[in-house]
This record gives C-alpha cells, structure tokens and sequence, in this order.
C-alpha cells in the first residue's frame, strides 16, 4: 500500500510533481481538439501552464506564459486563434518566437533566444496528444509499451465528441486512479447507474499489464427487457468495437479511457492542483458509425442520456472520495486489496518505482 501520508502531504505532492507530472510524457489532448489550423489546446498542468496549438498542420507545445512579462497568452481551455498575447501584443510562431511585436527595435537584438517561448516536444499516438516534460529519457512509444496499440485502436473508435467538461475534486489524485481500476465499489455506490446498466456484480476479466498501465474489462449481465433496449440501440449495430462490457484503460499517470460496450467512450484527464485538490476534465464520444439524418434524431437523445449518466457516476465517485480524503488522515488500519482490486497493487508498485525515479523500490507488504 501507499503511505497514507502520501495522500495528503504537501512535500510528497512536491516529489510526485517532479518525478511523476513534471517530467516525461504527459496526456494533454485529442487530436481532433486541434484538427484545423490555430486550434489550441491550454492545461494547467502541474507547475505549468501549457498550450499545445496547430501551425498550419503542425502540432507544436509552449509554456502559455508570454515571455514579455508573463501574461496568460491562450485565456480559454480551447478555441481557435493565433498565438496571440493579449497585454502588449507580442505574436508567437510555431517556434516560440515573437515574430511579430510592437516597437520591436526596443526588444530585439544580439540574444533573441530568451523572447522566446519554452517549447515541450509534442508525439502523438493515434488521437492521443501528449507532450514530454523533459527530463525523461524514452520516446512516446516506449513509454506506453504494449499500450500504444491499444490506443490507437480506441482512438479509432471514437466518433463525435458529446461532452466536455471539468470536475474539480477535493481528493489527491492517486484516489481518483485507484477507484477506476476497480468495479468493486460499483454495486454499492452506481446504483442508480452502473447496476441498472448491468455492471457491478461479475468478477474482472482479462486485466492487462504494461509499464505502470493497465486495462480490464467489467463484464455485464443482460438485463430485462434486453431485446428491447438493443432494437432501440440497432442503428449503432455497424460500430467496430462491440463488447458486452465497461472496458477501462489507465495510462499512467493521467490518461483514463473508457467503452461502454463500445456504444459510448469517455476520456478523463487527471490534473492534481494540490494534494488534496484534483480536476478531473472529461470527454465524450459517440461511436464512429455514419448515422442517417432519422437515425441521428435517434442518438441525440442517447447521447444526452449518455453524458447524465456519465456526469451523474463521476458525481457518485467523487462524493466517496471526498470522504475518503477525510477517513485518510485519521486511519489507523493498514488497509486491504482484493483480487477483483488487482490493478491498484499494479497501481501502487509502479508509483513506488517512478518516485524512487525509476529504481526498483522495496515495497511495503502493508504500512
Ligand atoms: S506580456 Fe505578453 S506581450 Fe507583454
Ligand atoms: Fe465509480
């Protein structure tokens, strides 16, 4: 297990950001949030502010601090529009260089470097779009293993975005993981959700491993009036992932990606502001099927159903962990991990390896 402390001490939180947040590979954006030309992308993102923004095709990343005299350059979680500082007007290119500034005789000269922008190496991974913090020393590509496949082919899957939105939490961010790398918790606390949609009483199924990240499947058991709810849900019979399941992938250490049966996804980005202050910001989609104008009149109501729903679980979660953030300072028992809790031992013992900066750590049987 994590030292409790962990969960709430500010020199840990300190720690995390540095070997965790602050360097190597980081979730920042979907790529179809940046398809067209001056598309951006901005996240408050552990000790910095960042702008990921399309140059004409090309995806590039920068602190979104001006280097004039710091003034916030990109005011909106997304948009469209150049790279633009508001206060004095200093216009930055894909490079980080203001090449375009009032009176820039006054600002010009032998040493130009220092106007620009601090850039962050951008990859991406199918729709997936991440920056490197620096200090990391594996490619994209290695350091999402065996996942990388995996997310390029969800990434395949997803149709229209439906939702996006940010829920702040009062909780430390290794709460939030822990609790979607299990359903245990989902026949007591979804009720109202995930149980009448018939997830919460199977055991996992075929968890994966890889690097720190992990994925299972949260089998779910047909429910009364069936055949109907699947004639309801007949125009989206073509779509190419179809699982009777709630199919979860973490990629660590922020990136949530889910299916419900392939009928609906959900991208979930942890942004830790404090150790006891996370802000889950979230995403929707429709599967990718090409709908008749009769059958889009169908699915605008499911969608709409769809995020309810979705926002009312984050809801539900988000009331427990808030609770548990309070339980954690006074718990005096060492705590217990289940089978069906298998991905948070995985969880916990790849977060020990990347604090001790990537050295194998020795492990706590239980604190
Ligand atoms: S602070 Fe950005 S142009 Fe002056
Ligand atoms: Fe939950």
């Amino acid at each position: 297990m994590i030292p409790k402390a962990n969960y709430h001490s500010r020199p840990v939180f300190e720690e995390e950001v540095a070997q965790l947040f602050g360097r190597g590979w980081q979730f920042v954006a979907l790529r179809s949030e940046l398809a067209r030309d001056r598309d951006y992308v901005t996240v408050d993102h552990a000790g910095a502010a960042i702008v990921v923004q399309n140059f004409k095709g090309e995806l590039h990343a920068f602190q979104n601090i001006c280097s004039h005299r710091f003034n916030r350059i990109q005011l909106g979680e997304r948009g469209n529009r150049m790279l633009l500082c508001g206060y004095h007007g200093w216009n930055f290119d894909k490079t980080g260089f203001p090449f375009g500034l009032p009176k820039r005789d006054q600002f010009l000269g032998k040493d130009n470097d220092r106007l620009c922008l601090t850039r962050y190496p951008v990859d991406t991974c199918g729709e997936f779009v991440f920056v490197d913090r620096g200090g990391g020393t594996v490619t994209l590509n290695e350091h999402l293993g065996g996942f990388g496949a995996v997310l390029e082919e969800m990434g395949g899957y997803l149709g229209p975005e439906t939702q996006f939105a940010g829920v702040p939490h009062a909780a430390n961010w290794k709460l939030l993981v822990e609790n979607v790398l299990e359903c245990y918790h989902c026949s007591t606390v979804h009720q109202e959700t995930f149980v009448p949609w018939g997830v919460g009483k199977l055991p996992i199924d075929d968890a994966r491993f890889d690097s720190g990240h992990s994925s299972a499947h949260f089998p779910r058991q047909d429910q009364p009036r069936e055949e109907l709810r699947l004639r309801y849900l007949s125009h989206l019979k073509e779509r190419a992932f179809d699982h009777n399941s709630f199919f979860h992938i973490y990629v660590f250490p922020n990136l949530f990606v889910s299916s419900s049966q392939g009928l609906s996804f959900y991208v979930g980005q942890l942004l830790p502001e404090g150790p006891e202050r996370t802000l889950l910001r979230m995403r929707n989609f429709e599967p990718r099927v090409d709908l008749s104008p009769k059958h889009r009149a169908r699915q605008d109501p499911i969608s709409a159903d769809s995020n309810a729903m979705s926002l009312r679980l984050i809801e539900e979660d988000r009331a427990v962990l808030e609770q548990i953030q309070r339980g954690i300072h006074l718990a005096d028992a060492p705590g217990a991990i289940g089978d069906d809790e298998i991905r948070i031992r995985d969880f916990h013992r790849h977060y020990a390896h990347a604090m001790a900066g990537g050295v194998e750590p020795v492990l706590q049987a239980a604190e």
